[in-house]
């Protein structure tokens, strides 16, 4: 009998019952319900040595084998690792209301639908856990929900899409965007369709559950204004560079006066700051909060064995915690998400290399209440490069300021602007 057939009839021999067993139903079997299947098997004494239950599996769906009726009346644990929306949203509510312990991974599910999730765990006494959802194995929805669950959290910074990061990296290495995306995609960092990671459509839905977490507010992917990382050319990092930035794209939840912000777009950072040295498929995450200044947790993002490690985490924590309510998602408080946030601006221009260029961008600049922090001017024949980083103005100013600098006459084509966090925590 092959090694493969071999671990198929382990995960098919159902869990027997008995006083130390804990039966777990398996409901998808891809990248990570294989990585979770196996270490099931693999940790399933430690995990006894640990809880005093062995888990065992009770059943696997998948398209083509298990019943979802079956799975959940043998199992006490249903562990959901099918992604998107529907059928999935359907078995954990089914299995929440049937006062079913669930661990998932799915972050479409808990952004979209999370509040009707929430719920349903509260109302029926189980535990809904979803730590790999958001920056795979780091450990960021337990910090927040129960590390800091007692401070008032101000800020969080994640770079939380791998994808999106290591394209970054290979273009501050040199590569342009379009060979920087064929590294990934040949590495296996990138789908085959990258859009939802590149678009940072991706990233807006970690931060919207972040939010939430955070702030007790429902966010949706609707409710988060983000940007990607398509439109980003090699020039901007290598002149950057020289400023003493580096760019990444960067999720954003923040508490502000009179609301909440949540945003993705990209970002430079000076290099004293944590998320500053987080490069290739990473992930990491920065929380903020006055009396702890900072935290940052750094960890794979993504791939079968990472992801399971942080499910089989969720998995110790619903049977240690077992017979009392966890973990804390509150019920909801709504406040108002804000959009025109304040933020310093990097600018990139292209002008006629020509006498009083620099003062007039600086008077429409200085006219919308942006002062300049740094300036760096290159020669390129008859035109100039002007690269500036301004001090913080909000968003709707600078954009006002950019599109009048735009239609400067010596301006050669339209300016770039990209946000610099300006935090170092030195
Ligand atoms: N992959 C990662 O690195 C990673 C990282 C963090 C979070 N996640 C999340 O983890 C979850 C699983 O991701 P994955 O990469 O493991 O996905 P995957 O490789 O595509 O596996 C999905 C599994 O679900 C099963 N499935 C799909 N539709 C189904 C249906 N209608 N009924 C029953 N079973 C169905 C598939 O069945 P078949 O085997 O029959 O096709 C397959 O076994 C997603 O929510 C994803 O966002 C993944």
């Amino acid at each position: 009998m092959s090694a493969e057939a071999r671990a198929l009839d382990a995960e098919q021999d159902l869990a027997k019952p008995g006083a130390s067993t804990l039966p777990v139903g398996l409901l998808g079997h891809g990248t990570v319900g294989a990585a979770v299947a196996r270490m099931l098997a693999d940790r399933g004494e430690a995990i006894a040595g640990l809880t005093g239950r062995r888990p065992e599996l009770a059943g696997v769906l998948t398209r083509s084998r298990g019943s979802f009726e079956e799975i959940l009346r043998r199992s006490e644990i249903v562990i959901e690792l099918i992604g998107g929306i529907e059928p999935a949203r359907g078995y954990v509510l089914a299995a929440l209301r049937a006062g079913r312990h669930v661990v998932t991974a799915n972050k479409q599910l808990i952004c979209e639908h999370g509040e009707e999730l929430f719920a349903a765990a509260r109302e029926n006494g189980a535990q809904l856990r979803f730590e790999a959802a958001v920056a795979g194995v780091v450990p960021v929805v337990r910090v927040l929900t129960e590390s800091l669950a007692g401070i008032e959290i101000r800020r969080i910074h994640g770079i939380v899409n791998g994808t999106t990061n290591f394209i970054l990296s290979a273009m501050e290495a040199g590569a342009d965007y379009e060979h920087a995306l064929t590294q990934a995609q040949e590495k296996g960092f990138a789908e085959a369709d990258p859009e939802a990671d590149v678009s940072g459509a991706d990233a807006a839905a970690k931060m919207a559950i972040l939010a939430r977490l955070a702030f007790g507010t429902p966010v949706r992917l609707a409710d988060v204004r983000y940007e990607g990382i398509e439109h980003l050319i090699s020039d901007d990092l290598q002149y950057a560079r020289e400023l003493g930035l580096g760019l990444k794209l960067i999720g954003t939840a923040e508490r502000l006066a009179g609301g909440v912000s949540v945003r993705v777009h990209p970002a430079f950072l000076y290099g004293h700051h944590p998320l500053a040295s987080i490069g290739g498929p990473f992930n990491a995450v920065t929380v903020e909060a006055d009396s702890i200044t900072e935290i940052t947790m750094s960890g794979p993002g993504a791939g079968g064995p990472q992801t399971a490690s942080a499910v089989l985490g969720d998995l110790l924590s619903v049977i240690s915690a077992a017979g009392s309510p966890g973990p804390p998602v509150a019920a909801p408080v709504a406040l108002p998400l804000l959009e025109d946030t304040d933020s310093a601006f990097y600018l990139h221009m292209e002008v006629a290399d020509e006498p009083g260029v620099l003062v007039a961008v600086a008077g429409v600049l200085d006219r919308w209440g942006a002062s300049v922090k740094s300036v760096l001017q290159r020669g390129l024949g008859e035109n100039a490069r002007l690269v500036m980083v301004t001090h913080p103005l909000s968003e709707s100013r600078l954009r006002s300021a950019v599109g009048e600098i735009g239609e400067l006459p010596f301006v050669r084509s339209p300016p770039r602007a990209i946000r610099v966090i300006e935090e170092e925590f030195e």
